[in-house]
């Protein structure tokens, strides 16, 4: 299964460099996408049709996704958004296709018909909502911050963090949380979150605003981080899958997939695993 995604990925990487990126993977056979959405005709449908469902994830987000080598020395991707999209695809009876990109290019993705769906950790925010429809909340999380083990007293609310050097992915709410809690932080945008804490080891930034699980993850494979005091309840109450908009029956389909996980406790055991795995294996940055 695993090998078979990575083929996909693979796959859909090579379609783009042939394309020269003109098209995204999936947006080929999308056109319909766009033909259908004239026609009224949900989303779901055109999935059926295609035989797949396309993915869009940031896979720089242990434990939600996240690049690790498996028992056959392979780069794949796993975590517990990827076991909910195979859940998904599974529901829709249809292969799955992960199409990973930056996360500030996930949501354009979807109106795009580059992905039929994103599920990359992501807060169902009312901006974002303007642009796409989201799910039922699936995760809850908050934000909290990540510094080295040494600043830990040194940064014990957000107004501690005015004039200091402060990291956060591109286009992420915790970009929105830096400018609206920290108006004067030296602010420090980075696509990649591995790229982030990189940054963080060698002095370059002081402290990450990211998703609490995310640094609670980091700190288990750098003890020489700490996840600081400042919690940020998050307004959207957690994580959701995005899609493109007007698509009632893909909406109610996504929302059983995530009632039927949460009910029968699979969701509860894939974040287990997806913590246990972020924890033991040996994570690609
Ligand atoms: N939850 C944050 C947001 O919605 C960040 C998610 C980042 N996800 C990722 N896979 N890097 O903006």
């Amino acid at each position: 299964m695993k090998k078979g995604l990575i083929k996909k990925v693979v796959a859909c990487a090579l379609l783009g460099i042939m394309t020269m990126g003109f098209v995204g993977c999936g947006a080929a056979d999308n056109k319909t996408t766009d033909g259908n959405k004239g026609e009224g005709k949900d989303l779901l449908n055109t999935i059926q049709e295609k035989g797949k469902v396309v993915v869009g994830m940031s896979a720089d987000y242990a434990p939600y996704e996240f690049h690790y080598i498996d028992e056959n020395g392979k780069d794949v991707i796993g975590g517990f958004d990827v076991d909910i999209a195979n859940e998904i695809a599974d529901a829709l009876g249809v292969d799955l296709v992960i199409q990973e990109m930056d996360f500030d290019a996930l949501v354009a993705a979807l109106p795009a018909g580059k992905v039929d769906l994103v599920i990359s950790g992501m807060n169902p925010t009312e901006e974002r909502a303007k642009v796409v429809d989201f799910s039922e909340i699936y995760y809850n999380s908050q934000h909290g911050i990540l510094v080295r083990a040494e600043d830990v007293d040194k940064y014990k609310t957000f107004a501690d963090l005015e004039g200091v050097k402060v990291g956060a992915q591109l286009g992420s709410t915790q970009e929105q949380i830096a400018r609206s809690e920290i108006p004067n932080a030296d602010l420090q945008l980075l696509n990649n979150v591995n790229n982030l804490i990189l940054e963080l080891k060698a002095g370059k930034v002081d402290a990450i605003i990211m998703e609490k699980p995310v640094a609670e993850m980091a700190i288990k494979s750098n003890p020489e981080l700490a996840v600081g005091n400042p919690i940020y309840e998050d307004k959207t109450g957690g994580n959701a899958v995005g899609m493109a908009k007007n698509n009632p029956e893909l909406l109610a389909k996504i929302n059983e997939v995530i009632k039927e996980l949460n009910e029968s406790g699979k969701m509860d055991e894939y974040i287990v695993k997806a913590n246990e795995l972020a924890g033991s294996a040996d994570i690609v940055e």
